[in-house]
């Protein structure tokens, strides 16, 4: 057991969200534990299209505001997505003052991108398509010479731990170097752990972003808000690769068409906005394409010489792979991209049990409804971050020693890797069952794989908490019975009557929900 200095937050996850908290938070003492080396497990590094934010002369955080709204579907919650688009310019502000070189023009004005179902371009990026690349590097750095702060790599989080009042005071950890675990203390824990792509068999995530934060916060008592709600990027390049490279949508802002293997521009047919349509139609569209025959994009045009130049990390996943976009269609898929649902938050970051906060993907703070608006997402790992680190500072509890609840059940468990031929099977059921179209008979075969998978996997914390989250995932889909931004339920092809309504879950016992 371990615990932490007096006024310390323990944070776990290292990409923007929890990095940008732990630099806030100075002077107050932070540990961060990240699961790989920083950097390198995060999906915030491989971030391309940037970051949204009304920074431009014709544009205001009023318009960013509304496009916000109108993506959501009927379920963006107003006031964080007025704190999102307010605050959001004076954060992306923060990054330009810790050495973020972001690209500008000959005048030393900001370069802003189009995106799909923004208004106005609006797109902050870094060397072209590697915003997540230069926004870490920079966070990276600080964080290492912070002095309030201290990292802990190669530590991963299997539990939270909670006393007999149901508080949140720390975290079960395994010290994958020790090859031990650890029970950090602390009145005040963060979860920054990222998204759940990794459950799918097609994903643009690192593999390993599976979800585990929303499992150890559900155990927890905390409030799960919307778990069905799984973002798919419309355009993964579909050449057999896992993690499946992403080919920003900055392309299609810049230009790039869609076309089918027969060489029809598709989206012109689905959407007035064609390429520029909010995300799940486009995803929906190329889903459908890819189904009938095989979806390309098509840069030749619009991008054409341009192509290295603009879009490095793009470019070389390409001719990785014998493509070159300059004078050649990149064959496309969608692939499971973010996570919209999460634990939820109020704005401040605070989850619905004492002692624990939510920053970055595993949170729900309202700001993304049913369809999230691209590259809103770094911006609210930033803005929320920085007001969590606000609320933490405010906060002044301590732990009383008695009352530790040690979940020995936990500690029996087995804290190696999920065995690989379960998670595969895992990933390919939720591909095939949960994916872009689903339906009830679908859903419940999930269940039935889901349950035989928990029976072999009893002993193994790390499969139980990927198999804890996707059962959320199928059960929040399962009980909306409608369709609805990202979730289309063939049997349910239209929205419900108003007034939308959000899935709230919590654990039981007997259920696991
Ligand atoms: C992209 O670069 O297309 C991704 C942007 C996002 O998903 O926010």
């Amino acid at each position: 057991t371990l615990a932490l200095p007096e006024g310390s937050t323990l944070i776990i996850g290292a990409g923007v969200a929890g990095l940008f908290t732990a630099l806030k938070l100075a002077p107050n003492p932070v540990t961060v534990i990240s699961a790989a080396p920083i950097g390198r497990g995060a999906s915030s590094t491989w971030a391309q299209g940037g970051l949204a934010a009304a920074m431009g002369d014709d544009d205001t955080p009023a318009l960013h505001f509304k496009d916000t709204i109108d993506a959501g579907a009927g379920l963006v919650e107003p006031e964080a997505a007025r704190i999102l688009t307010g605050e959001g310019p004076a954060r992306v502000r923060d990054l330009i003052d810790l050495g973020v070189a972001f690209d500008v023009d000959d005048s030393g004005t900001l370069k802003l991108g189009r995106e799909a179902a923004h208004s106005r371009k609006r797109i902050v990026h870094a060397t072209g398509d590697r915003a997540g690349a230069a926004i870490m590097a920079s966070l990276d750095e600080a964080a290492h010479t912070a002095e309030h702060i201290t990292l802990r790599e190669r530590m991963i989080a299997e539990d939270l731990a909670t006393d007999d009042q149901g508080n949140v005071i720390g975290a079960l950890i395994h010290d994958i170097i020790e090859q031990k675990r650890v029970l950090i203390l602390c009145p005040r824990t963060v979860l920054a752990t990222g998204g759940l792509g990794g459950l799918y068999a097609v994903t643009t995530n690192p593999v390993r972003a599976q979800g585990h934060g929303l499992a150890m916060a559900l155990r927890a008592g905390a409030e799960i808000i919307d778990p069905e709600f799984v973002q798919f990027h419309p355009t993964a390049l579909d050449v057999g690769i896992d993690p499946a490279p992403l080919a920003t949508e900055a392309l299609r802002g810049d230009g790039a068409i869609l076309v089918s293997g027969k060489g029809r521009r598709f989206m012109k047919y689905l959407h007035e906005d064609a390429e520029l349509a909010p995300r799940d139609i486009v995803a929906r569209g190329v889903a459908q394409a890819v189904h009938n025959g095989g979806a390309f994009l098509d840069a030749r045009e619009a991008i054409g010489a341009a192509f290295p130049e603009k879009f490095p990390t793009v470019y070389a996943a390409c001719r990785d792979a014998g493509i070159d976009p300059v004078t050649e269609l990149m064959p496309v898929a969608p692939a499971v991209h973010y996570h919209m649902g999460g634990v939820g938050t109020d704005v401040d970051g605070r989850t619905s049990r004492p002692g624990l906060w939510a920053v970055g993907e595993v949170a729900s703070t309202g700001i993304h409804g049913a369809n999230r608006l691209a590259s809103n997402s770094l911006l609210e790992a930033l803005v929320f971050g920085a007001r969590a680190a606000e609320s933490l500072k405010q906060d002044d509890t301590t732990i009383a020693p008695s009352s530790i609840n040690l979940l020995p059940d936990r500690l029996a468990l087995d804290a190696k890797p999920p065995v690989a031929a379960d998670i595969a099977r895992l990933r390919r059921t939720m591909a095939d069952k949960a994916g872009i179209l689903r339906n009830r008979d679908g859903l419940m075969a999930a269940m039935a794989v889901i349950g035989e998978l928990e029976e072999r996997s009893s002993l193994n914390s790390g499969m139980l908490n990927c198999l804890l989250t996707a059962t959320m995932i199928l059960a929040g889909a399962l009980d909306r019975r409608e369709s609805r931004g990202s979730h289309f339920r063939t049997d349910y092809p239209e929205k419900a009557a108003p007034p939308p309504v959000h899935t709230v879950m919590t654990f039981s016992a007997e259920t696991g929900l």
